[in-house]
């Protein structure tokens, strides 16, 4: 479909000059003699363009510029004037006018501006219709998640997954920081090429240059044989180094070489050789910090630094939880082969209000661990490990919530009740009757409670 303009001017010359210029050029154009009339055109029809002359009876273009603004996004606007002064421009530009042009004008220094301007608006429609589709979707691919954070990230990938630009992931352990680079890469034109990972830290210095750049024959002892390195392997894919906070300073020095020149030597060759691999790289680390601390250096980091992606911890997203914890239940089972229990109310209430410091990667070996401890159809409160329970004791009444979606107060009492009963036999070294004593109950409930929680605990 062409892009439609609408031509806003008040000498009749001047709109048929436009209008015959701009439909050789193959775009739609329709022309008013006033700001009034184009108001009325645009309240039937959507265009992508307005051009407008500035000066002419009535309201003026930049009348015309503040109402159609003032609609919200919609038609770029660019104005034309016999009359330019810094001000009238500047003004044009600050009210949200794509750009302005001066009488006489060149026709194409005009149709320069009209083809930026139009590009200009198709690239925000699509944005707005990917925002819109990426706002209804509680997962990408496989990170899930229907978060505001989560969703902002996902448009985020989408983004810049087609450039070629370093990407540097930050995040607590355990956010998903490799999930987003194996999205970022599956999204890429370098999809289909190799995605390799390495881990920055724990590597000692010269292993991990010989890792990353290869080794010929001889290098050092034991390099009986020529090697290729990661970078190499990762040709026409992508690479992706893991705790680039851990990396030592003289390894900084030759990774900053590798991104710059694309070009890497081998440990013991004597001349370098081209790669091609996209750079992704994550930490858990405050890279700026370690910076200021000058543990890392600047320009590396500037170098790794072009687009940040900063995955935001679970506790921080608490809408994620439940959807989540359903999605590792229904895989956990599946991997078991039995069908996904359902997580009673009062569990919920604790995987949400707990603070996950180890995030996603926790929430899901809690999930795994109370799938192997319930047999039967249901995760209950006594199936997730004690500390969950410790968290979830309500200091005050004031801090207890009662979640909008399925409460059950025997449930939460329960929660409670497990978490003191462990709390005291962890005081009295498993010994039953010293925690009966210590909680005003009787042994027998004890042992009940003991047994009905799966507690570790002695009888005397
Ligand atoms: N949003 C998510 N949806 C589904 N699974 C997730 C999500 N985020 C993380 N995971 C899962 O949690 C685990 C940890 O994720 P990942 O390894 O990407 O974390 P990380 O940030 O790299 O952690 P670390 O800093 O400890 O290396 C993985 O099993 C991953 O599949
Ligand atoms: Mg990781």
């Amino acid at each position: 479909m062409a892009d439609r303009i609408l031509v806003v001017d008040d000498e009749p010359s001047m709109r048929r000059m436009l209008e015959i210029l701009l439909r050789q050029e193959g775009f739609e154009v329709r022309a008013a003699q006033s700001a009034e009339e184009a108001l009325a055109a645009l309240s039937r029809t959507s265009f992508d363009l307005i051009i407008s002359d500035i000066r002419m009876p009535g309201l003026s273009g930049i009348d015309l510029l503040r109402r159609v603004r003032a609609e919200g996004p919609g038609a770029e606007v660019v104005l034309i004037t016999a009359y330019a002064t810094a001000e009238s421009a500047i003004e044009a530009l600050k009210l949200g006018a794509f750009d302005y042009v001066t009488k006489p004008f060149q026709v194409d220094e005009l149709l320069h501006i009209v083809r930026n301007a139009v590009e200009k608006h198709a690239l925000q429609e699509e944005n707005i219709l990917l925002k819109a589709e990426l706002s209804q979707q509680a997962h990408f691919g496989e990170i899930i998640g229907g978060s505001p954070q989560m969703r902002q990230i996902y448009a985020l990938i989408e983004r810049i997954a087609p450039t070629t630009s370093t990407v540097l992931i930050q995040g607590e352990s355990g956010t998903g920081k490799e999930l987003v680079a194996r999205a970022i890469h599956q999204r890429s034109a370098r999809g289909s090429r190799p995605f390799v990972s390495v881990n920055c830290g724990g590597i000692p210095e010269t292993l991990l240059e010989s890792e990353l750049f290869g080794h010929v024959k001889g290098a050092f002892t034991g390099a009986y044989a020529t090697k290729k390195g990661l970078f190499d392997t990762a040709h026409g894919g992508t690479l992706f180094l893991d705790e680039i906070g851990e990396m030592s300073p003289l390894m900084q020095v030759k990774l900053l070489r590798a991104l710059q020149e694309r070009r890497i030597r081998a440990v013991g060759a004597t001349e370098d050789h081209e790669v091609d691999a996209r750079v992704l790289a994550a930490t858990n680390q405050d890279l700026a910090r370690l910076v200021q601390e000058k543990r890392f250096r600047e320009d590396l980091f500037y170098r790794i630094n072009v687009i940040t992606i900063q995955l935001p911890p679970l506790r921080k997203r608490r809408d994620d939880i439940p959807t989540l914890a359903q999605h590792f239940l229904q895989k956990c089972a599946a991997a078991g082969d039995r069908p996904a229990p359902s997580l009673t109310a009062g569990a919920m209430g604790l995987l949400e209000s707990y603070a996950w410091p180890g995030n996603i990667r926790e929430l899901e070996n809690v999930v795994e661990r109370a799938l192997a401890l319930a047999p039967g159809e249901r995760i209950e409160v006594s199936h997730l490990p004690e500390h969950l329970l410790g968290y979830k004791m309500p200091a005050a009444a004031g801090e207890m919530d009662i979640p909008e979606d399925g409460f059950s107060l025997p449930e939460a009492v329960e929660g409670v009740r497990a978490a003191y009963i462990r709390r005291a036999l962890a005081m009295e070294e498993g010994v039953m009757v010293r925690a009966a004593a210590r909680l005003g109950i009787s042994f027998r409930s004890m042992r009940y409670f003991v047994k009905k929680y799966h507690l570790q605990a002695r009888e005397g």
